[in-house]
């Protein structure tokens, strides 16, 4: 019968008979599937493991800090990348989400093959690929399938040239969140809401700006931390904010203000493929709200969506 205690133990062995004295290198996205594909890397070859964190600048407000903390309190051998600048100077100029996804994927991949070079001798990529992203045929999460996306787009970066080693491609979701329980892993990385590898990009609609990443930041901030003293946070599949592209007027005291609208979006699902809006109590609405709008310089407005997937999507990019 299958247990997550039996996985654990059956897949470090395997993984230590496979790797023996081999140096691997991992990209790590805060997710659950690339950090309980660490965790269990790291318990059959510790140090010979090399993760590499990028901060493309487009995290929630405070995430890069807090899980490259956790991540180092788990005993992972990591190293975290300020790419923040070159991520941004890729992005300016573009409004297209393609060309936006494709720009951060082309970025990613150059800090990854870079950092993926200074670890000499290296053999084996590692990856969180779990078993819907192996049938599905063009998968789009994580940066693993950043990185698939990209695989025709002049030459194969180096560290694409790797073996690849996947310990949870056997695995469901579900699954992997009860191998990373088993393992001892921080239930915040555990039970993080997915969150897409382009990041706030695609939720700043339109042109990504510093100042707009700074704006949205704060927003989603308030939203989620709502969320979670309200009690709501786990019950909830996905929720996020987004940066509107348009202004509306609003008062503050006696003067006009024309300034920008976030949308607050927030769906219940069970993999991501149809989606339901959540119905959040209107006092807790209300209380967001007003907690962004007296608090977010710049925001005078919040909206709520109320629309499911199909026909609309989660994500509005
Ligand atoms: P949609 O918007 O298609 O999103 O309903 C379904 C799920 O996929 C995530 N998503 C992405 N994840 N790169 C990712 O890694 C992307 O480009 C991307 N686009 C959407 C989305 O957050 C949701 O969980």
């Amino acid at each position: 019968d299958w247990t997550p205690d039996s996985f654990v133990e059956t897949t470090i062995a395997a993984l230590k008979e496979k790797l023996g004295d081999d140096k691997v290198v991992l990209g790590l996205s805060g997710g659950v599937d690339s950090s309980v594909a660490a965790v269990l890397l790291h318990h059959a070859i510790g140090k010979n493991l090399h993760c590499i964190f990028v901060d493309n600048g487009l995290l929630r407000k405070d995430e890069y800090q807090s899980v490259l903390d956790s991540y180092q309190h788990m005993g992972l051998n990591i190293k975290g990348i300020d790419a923040k600048q070159r991520f941004y100077d890729a992005l300016a100029g573009l409004t297209d989400p393609e060309k936006k996804r494709k720009a951060i994927g082309r970025v990613f991949i150059e800090v990854f093959d870079d950092a993926a070079h200074e670890v000499q001798n290296v053999k084996w990529l590692g990856q969180g690929t779990i078993y819907p992203d192996v049938i599905e045929s063009v998968s789009v999460k994580g940066p693993s399938a950043t990185i698939k996306s990209h695989h025709n787009v002049g030459g194969l970066p180096d560290f694409m040239k790797l073996k690849v080693v996947e310990p949870l491609n056997t695995l469901f979701k579900d699954e992997v969140r009860r191998v990373g329980k088993a393992l001892g892993i921080d239930p915040n990385i555990l039970g993080r809401h997915p969150f897409p590898g382009p990041g706030l990009a695609i939720r700043i609609l339109g042109e990504v700006t510093p100042e707009k990443v700074h704006i949205l930041q704060e927003a989603d901030a308030i939203y989620i931390n709502n969320l979670r003293s309200a009690d709501v946070y786990d019950k909830v599949w996905q929720a996020g904010s987004i940066f509107l592209p348009v202004q509306s007027v609003g008062v503050m005291g006696d003067e006009r203000t024309y300034e920008n609208v976030i949308c607050l979006r927030a769906v219940e699902s069970l993999d991501g493929m149809t989606a339901d809006w959540c119905h959040l109590p209107y006092d807790l609405l209300a209380k967001i709200s007003n907690e962004i709008i007296n608090n977010v310089k710049g925001i005078n407005r919040v909206v709520y969506d109320i629309s499911s997937k199909p026909p609309a999507t989660i994500e509005w990019e």
